[in-house]
Order: C-alpha cells, then structure tokens, then sequence
C-alpha cells in the first residue's frame, strides 16, 4: 500500500505555507536575518509541538512564522514545499498563504506573495508541479483588517485565485466575514473557509449558506447533524480533510476514530491533505499511509481520495481531465499488484 500511496498522482488542496516550515530551515533563516528563536535546536523545536488544541498550534505557528522578513525567506520556503510536492507525486496543489501574520508584523503584502508566486513559477517550470494560491484572512482578527487585506491583493488579483478564512475558529463565525467575502466574490476570488474543525455544525452551516463556498476546509463537525451532510452531498461541496493535524490537535482521539470513512460512505466528496506538514508530523503521503492503516482503506478507497483531489481543485476543465487521465492509467496498471 506504501509503494501504491506513494506512486498515486495526487492534488494537495489544503495546505498553509507558512505550516510547511521544518526547523532545519527555521534556524537557517533565522539565523540570516539575525533573529533569535527559543530554542537551541531542531530536536528542541519538535519537542515543543505538542498540541492540546488548535490555539495551543496557532500560537507556535505564528512565532515560527516571525522569522520570516524577505522576499527570499518566502521563496526558499515555497519552492522547499513544492520540492516535496514532486518527491510525493503531488502534481498539482492549492497553497493557502496568510498575508496578515505577515503585515500584521510589518512585512509588506508584496514581499510575501512575490516570494511565493516566483517559486510557485518556478516550480512549475523545473518540477513540472501546478499551483494555485489561496488568501487566507484571518478569522481572530477584524473583518475590517480582513478588507485591508483584500485591497492591498488587488494589484496581485492576477496571482490569487481564491480566498480562505482560518485560525482561530471558535468564537469567530464565519458570519463574521459576511461583507469581505462578498467583496471577495465581486473582485473575482473563489470563496472557501476552515468551517467544523473545533467550531460546530452550524458554523459549517454558515459558511455555506453565508459565505457561499465551494469547499469546506476539515468540516469534521459536520457529522453532528445528518441534514447538513445530506445537504453537503447533495450540493456536492468536497471537503479537505486532514488526518495527522486532527490527530496532532486532539479533533480525534486516534486515526483508528477518524470519521474520514463514514464521509465517504455518506455520499461526501473527500480529499486528504496534510494541514501544516512541519508540525503535524508528515507531508501529504504520511496522511495517506497513516489514514489507509488505521481505517483499512483499499486501494478503491484510496483512487477515489486521489480522483477528488483533482475534481474538485479550483483547475480548469482541461486540466482536470489531463490529471485524472494520468491517475486512471496509474490506477488500471497498479490495482491487481
Ligand atoms: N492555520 C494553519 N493551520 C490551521 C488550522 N488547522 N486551522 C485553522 N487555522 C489554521
Ligand atoms: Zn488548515
């Protein structure tokens, strides 16, 4: 099954870029910009990622974010990424990219997306990998700041094809953002949020019905109530579910009670995808091995995971096709192994 997850030509359609940061290139870049970090070392830094809780992540994945002040640092960290896409048989990925941590810290909006559009080009170009990018606003903050934020991508709309709400998700409803996203829409971005990680059903209810989006971020929750997954299934809303990050923040107790099979088998439109692979510990294909162990997913299970990668990514009608095409023949020459 190992070889098979790690051959399948897949999609990423949920990742936060500045949740790809390995502590090798933590220190690198800290080191460069003459900024201290607290901790003396790459096995001190993995010590301290255990999380009880999604705040109890977000408040180490912002001081790691800190270290970040040029246009190279946003590079190096993007074509890192990326570099790893190729090694998995990722072909393609949808990266989400928070511009507030960011400016919030006085780092300009240009610098953050010129370092990652440069390496999402040449990534491209030399890895034969495709890429999408996701604005993510941040829901902790106002939706006033998040209205900042859209003005200042307007001159880089060209760049960006979709927007995303994520951080702190209890207590900040996607109602919250209710105008923003409508400005979203009218500016041309595709509308997507974290909905039903920690928050309940009817945050997931929300940002459907509020906020319009295509595709739910996790939307674990939505379980709790059975006439909002009908209604998910019926308006064929995919979900990028996460396995390690629900395991690594305590959304479920072990793999083995990880409802990700029961959202099949429900009629929903699953995908699998790793979060923030620097902290939850493992990429893309370690989500896929681990899920496919401890649900026993077959290898039906798993080409279906991969085929909605691509369905249900924000590509165009001929790449989709060009993607599953690829993934068929590697399904139809693989299966009886
Ligand atoms: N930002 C980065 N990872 C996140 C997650 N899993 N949930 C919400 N916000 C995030
Ligand atoms: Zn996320």
């Amino acid at each position: 099954m190992k070889t098979f997850i790690e051959g399948l030509p897949k999609a990423e359609l949920h990742l936060h870029i500045e949740g790809t940061f390995e502590p090798e290139l933590m220190f690198e870049i800290a080191r460069r910009n003459n900024i201290s970090i607290p901790f003396n070392s790459v096995k001190e830094i993995e010590e301290a990622y255990q999380f009880d809780c999604l705040q109890d992540f977000l408040d180490i994945y912002y001081q790691g974010a800190g270290v970040l002040i040029t246009e190279r640092d946003f590079y190096d960290l993007t074509y890192s990424y990326l570099e790893k896409c190729a090694d998995q048989n990722v072909k393609h990925t949808e990266i989400m990219f928070d511009p507030q941590t960011h400016t919030e810290r006085g780092i300009a909006f240009s610098t953050v997306i010129n370092g990652i559009h440069k390496a999402c080009k040449d990534a491209k170009n030399n890895l034969g990998v495709s890429s999408i990018l996701i604005m993510s606003f941040l829901r902790h903050l106002s939706e006033e700041e998040a209205f900042n934020t859209l003005k200042e991508s307007l001159p880089f709309k060209d760049w960006i094809t979709a927007v995303g709400l994520d951080s702190s998700e209890k207590g900040n409803p996607p109602s919250k953002f209710k105008n923003v996203f409508e400005a979203s829409v009218k500016e041309g971005y595709i509308p997507l949020a974290h909905a039903g990680e920690e928050g309940d059903a009817d945050y997931v209810w929300e940002a459907l019905d509020i906020l319009r989006i295509i595709r739910i971020d996790h939307g674990n929750n939505s379980l709790q109530d059975p006439v909002l997954v009908d209604e998910i299934v019926k308006r064929e809303i995919a979900l990028t579910v996460c396995p390690l990050s629900n395991k690594a923040l305590q959304v479920v107790p072990d793999l083995k009670d990880h409802p990700l099979k029961k959202m099949m088998d429900s009629g929903m439109k699953v995908t699998v995808n790793s979060d923030d692979p620097a902290y939850f510990g493992g990429q893309v294909n370690q989500n896929f091995i681990e899920i496919q162990k401890a649900l026993e997913l077959t290898k039906k299970d798993l080409y279906q995971l991969a085929k909605n990668s691509f369905e249900y990514s924000l590509l165009n009608r001929d790449s989709k096709e060009k993607y599953l095409a690829e993934l068929d023949a590697y399904y139809q020459q693989n299966i009886g192994k």
